[in-house]
């Protein structure tokens, strides 16, 4: 008030350059101290908010560019800063990402051939990046978490997308749990042998019904006995929606939004939403922009929509962040990489989502499920490992050594003299030494 009473009696005495040279000075000042009390005060609350509460973000491709681009070979490439992808270590930080789920994922095109190996490869390729870099720290338990942000690491967590890399194999998946593995999508964008894909890209194990078999359900059993998070992002909704009444832990979608917001296929349905929130579990909102505006095209106003719809359906504290950089191609403008996350958190806080509703979305709501998923291991300590197999019919595969007459159970003249003949000595002999064998490879 008083400086415009000012302004305006110099103006009145003045003659007319020195007045446009005035304004112009006004203008700076003012527009400077606008900044520093709104917009810079802005940013600084969130810059403040994210520092407290650093991101766990659900979901990062850049193990499958690293194959892609630099055939995984780490020692061609400085993670501190990366070209020709929207992840390093420098943008990390900017971005306030004090954890990322790593995704360990191979094609579809691999579940029959070599899936696992290819699996292993990925493990690998992430175990490296963690443990070479000083800024990372590889984490297996939501304790491990929490102290890697006090010694201001960036937590990697292991996750495998797609079923088809355990190849229908308990104990591949106990072996994916040792080398820490602590999450796993049931599918990517293929059905396994047991569950079923939102997609039906790939014309393999169809079936009517029965989206979760019983090996599937077994499965499910196997992964809340260990303490591995189980992800439905990239299941069908009727394989989500029996896991979800299965699972004995929380469970997350670690990549998916809002099907209300944008009808996409890998998005999730407000029905399902209700009954994640029964189940404790998380939706990681993915911000790929045809996620999101079901186009090719979004900005962060498109991607707060998703964030307000969730929480009017189920509530802040079942929302986190799974972003997809790396595993998607296009992002929304002002989001397009790992250091735009600040931008996101501003735009909510804009909407009035209070401080604390962030913090859960940003990190608390996960560290609760992790550490829930934890607890239901340790409930269930006392279960031995599952000794279940897949029926040898509903796995054929060419690349499967068979150890033993494939469809015994569909012989039903012959099945007592094949079972018979499978108990002959010579059939044990060969079994024998096969086991012997290929126990030999695996020392070496
Ligand atoms: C990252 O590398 C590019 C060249 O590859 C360089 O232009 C850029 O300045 C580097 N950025 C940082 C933060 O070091
Ligand atoms: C986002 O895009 C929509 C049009 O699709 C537009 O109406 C809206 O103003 C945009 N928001 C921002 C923040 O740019
Ligand atoms: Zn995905």
């Amino acid at each position: 008030m008083r400086s415009t009473r000012r302004f305006l009696t110099t103006w009145q005495n003045m003659p007319s350059s020195r007045f446009w040279m005035m304004s112009l000075r006004h203008l700076v000042v003012v527009s400077s101290l606008c900044s520093l009390i709104f917009g810079y005060s802005e940013r600084d609350r969130v810059h403040d908010l994210m520092s407290r509460y650093p991101l766990i973000d659900g979901h990062n491709d850049l193990a499958l560019q690293l194959r892609k681009l630099h055939d995984n070979r780490l020692s061609q490439i400085d993670l501190h800063n990366v070209s020709k992808v929207a992840t390093d270590i420098t943008r990390l930080q900017a971005g306030h990402v004090q954890a990322q789920m790593f995704a360990v994922y191979v094609m579809c095109g691999a579940q029959e051939k070599d899936a696992v190996r290819l699996t292993l490869e990925q493990i690998d390729v992430v175990r490296r990046m963690c443990t070479e870099y000083q800024d990372f720290e590889l984490v297996t338990s939501a304790p491990e978490l929490k102290n890697s942000e006090l010694r201001r690491k960036i937590a990697c967590l292991i996750s495998i997308e797609g079923g088809h890399s355990i190849d229908s194999s308990l104990p591949a998946l106990r072996m994916f749990y040792q080398l820490g593995v602590r999450s796993m999508a049931l599918t990517h964008t293929c059905n396994t042998p047991w569950a079923e894909s939102s997609s039906k890209l790939y014309n393999v194990y169809q079936r009517q019904k029965d989206s979760l078999t019983r090996f599937g359900k077994a499965v499910v059993e196997e992964m809340n006995r260990l303490g591995m998070i189980v992800d439905l992002s990239h299941t069908s909704w009727g394989t989500a929606s029996a896991v979800l009444k299965h699972s004995k832990a929380p469970v997350i979608f670690s990549h998916s939004s809002s099907y209300a917001i944008c009808d996409h296929g890998r998005n999730v349905p407000d029905k399902l939403l209700h009954e994640l929130k029964k189940n404790r579990g998380l939706i990681m909102v993915n911000l790929h922009s045809n996620f999101i505006s079901c186009r090719d095209e979004a900005n962060i106003s498109h991607v707060a929509d998703h964030f307000d719809h969730i929480k009017r359906v189920i509530g802040a504290e079942s929302i986190g962040i799974g972003a997809d950089f790396e595993g998607a191609v296009s992002f929304p403008q002002g989001l397009e990489d790992v250091s735009k996350y600040p931008a996101l958190i501003q735009e909510l806080l804009q909407r009035n989502w209070t401080e604390d509703e962030l913090a859960d979305v940003l990190r608390r709501n996960f560290l609760r499920v992790f550490e829930e998923v934890e607890r239901v291991r340790d409930q269930l300590s006392v279960n031995r490992p599952s000794e279940i197999q897949i029926p040898v019919a509903e796995a054929q595969n060419p690349c499967r050594m068979v150890l033993r007459p494939p469809n015994l159970r569909e012989l039903p003249s012959d099945q007592s003299s094949s079972s018979r003949a499978h108990q002959s000595p010579e059939a044990l002999l060969i079994l024998a030494t096969v086991l012997l064998l290929s126990s030999l490879f695996m020392i070496e």
